[in-house]
């Protein structure tokens, strides 16, 4: 057992301190509180720990409201009021960028009106008939009534799963904010699915193992004036009330322009922001199904001069022969590959706008970028409310 004192919080929301000189990184432990710990892992570079007693609390400490908190992976920011978890994000940022050299204005910060029950997304695993999340950095399962994180629908769709009896598996449930519910399986069980065990909820379709077994395979949303569908497999961001501000300023962000690339497109929301605004529009996005809503994305919305592309951004973005005055790039975690990076700083376009969910490859991508283009504009928005996880809104004008 050690007595330590937690010097800052890490990138991940975790108290680090000094161990015998190693540093430990604390769940559930804040910067000046002096707890009592014991090791949990040893690594050669570093320690985990766990909270045995606090001996001195930080004042700014509150209460977490999930009963899970110490033990999920999910949100790990719920011992800090709403606005120092703003402020945690905004210093993260700021040191990645800063070890990057990167050049940036000040960063603006988008809050969420809702920081608690906005997910409309929730990845359940389901193991000996228990379903809930792993527990942080393992793979033994944490049941669970409720998350603090998912919308109020999602988790009365917990107890309509409960009455599929499935013993393994994983399950994505998703909703719109019409709380209409559509439900991913993948199990080698058979399915009880008893439509009166669902009488309560909006459930508009069941995919097992991408067949469609009930109602629809995709649902629908309505964000920023605009409708989408959005089949199962198909990328859409998680928080409806934050990406209704993302998709506004990207709206304000383009002046009337000719031709809009929107990269990484999703269902196409990007290009469909951009769309009355641009005289043509090329959307690429690697899901078949994404590239499919996209197309009816674009009837539903009546904008006619949106092209989308199924393929790799990777193979596909070197055969577009256009000229772009205005970019549109949001890729997976990973970023960009080097290819697109290259032909992003060849082609002299005038204006991009980086939409990002991982502020190192962010910064990675911007250290290459910034040779060429300047950051007019940084924002984060808090699509990921109580997690340490950001989402960032980059505008970049050629120098
Ligand atoms: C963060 S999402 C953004 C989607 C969209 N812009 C939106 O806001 O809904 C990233 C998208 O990139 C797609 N994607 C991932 N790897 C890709 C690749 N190599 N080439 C093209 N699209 C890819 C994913 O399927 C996903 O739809």
């Amino acid at each position: 057992m050690y007595e330590v004192e937690i010097k800052r919080l890490d990138d991940q929301g975790r108290g680090i301190a000094f161990i015998e000189n190693k540093i430990t990184f604390i769940k559930n432990a804040l910067p000046h509180e002096v707890v009592e710990c014991k090791i949990t892992k040893k690594t050669k570079k570093y320690n985990l720990g766990e909270v045995i007693e606090y001996k001195k609390k930080n004042q700014k400490r509150v209460d977490a409201k999930c009963p899970y908190f110490s033990i999920c992976g999910g949100c790990s920011l719920e011992h800090l009021e709403y606005l120092d978890t703003l402020e945690f994000k905004k210093e993260k940022e700021k040191r990645i960028l800063e070890k990057e050299h990167i050049h940036y204005p000040e960063i603006q910060v988008i809050e969420n009106e809702n920081p608690y029950f906005y997910r409309n997304k929730l990845s359940l695993k389901i193991m000996n008939g228990a379903i809930g999340f792993y527990e942080e950095n393992s793979h033994t399962l944490i049941s669970i009534e409720q998350c603090f994180l998912a919308r109020p629908c999602l988790n009365e769709a917990i107890n309509v799963l409960k009455t599929f009896r499935i013993t393994n598996g994983e399950v994505i449930l998703r909703c719109n904010t019409n709380d209409e519910i559509l439900i991913a399986i993948k199990t080698k069980d058979s399915l009880i699915v008893n439509e009166e065990n669902f009488a309560s909820v909006k459930i508009v379709g069941i995919v097992l193992n991408d067949q469609c077994i009930y109602g629809q395979p995709y649902f629908y949303e309505r964000i920023h004036h605009l409708l989408f569908k959005i089949s199962y497999d198909a990328f859409f961001q998680v928080n409806p009330f934050i990406a209704s501000h993302l998709f506004e300023e990207v709206e304000k962000n383009i002046s009337s322009t000719n031709t809009v690339l929107d990269l990484y497109s999703g269902v196409g929301v990007l290009g469909l922001v951009a769309s009355k605004k641009a005289k043509k529009v090329i959307s690429i996005e690697i899901i078949k199904n994404a590239v499919l809503d996209n197309i009816e994305n674009c009837k539903l919305n009546k904008c006619n001069n949106i092209y989308p592309v199924l393929g790799d951004a990777k193979t596909t973005l070197p055969k577009i022969k256009e000229d772009f005055d205005t970019i549109f790039v949001d890729p997976p975690r990973k970023g960009l590959d080097k290819n697109s990076l290259q032909l992003l700083l060849q082609s002299k376009t005038k204006k991009i706008i980086y939409i990002s969910c991982d502020p190192f490859t962010l910064a990675r991508d911007l250290k290459e970028l910034q040779s060429v283009y300047e950051i007019k504009k940084f924002m984060l928005f808090d699509m990921f409310s109580y997690t340490y996880h950001v989402e960032s809104l980059c505008v970049l004008k050629l120098k």
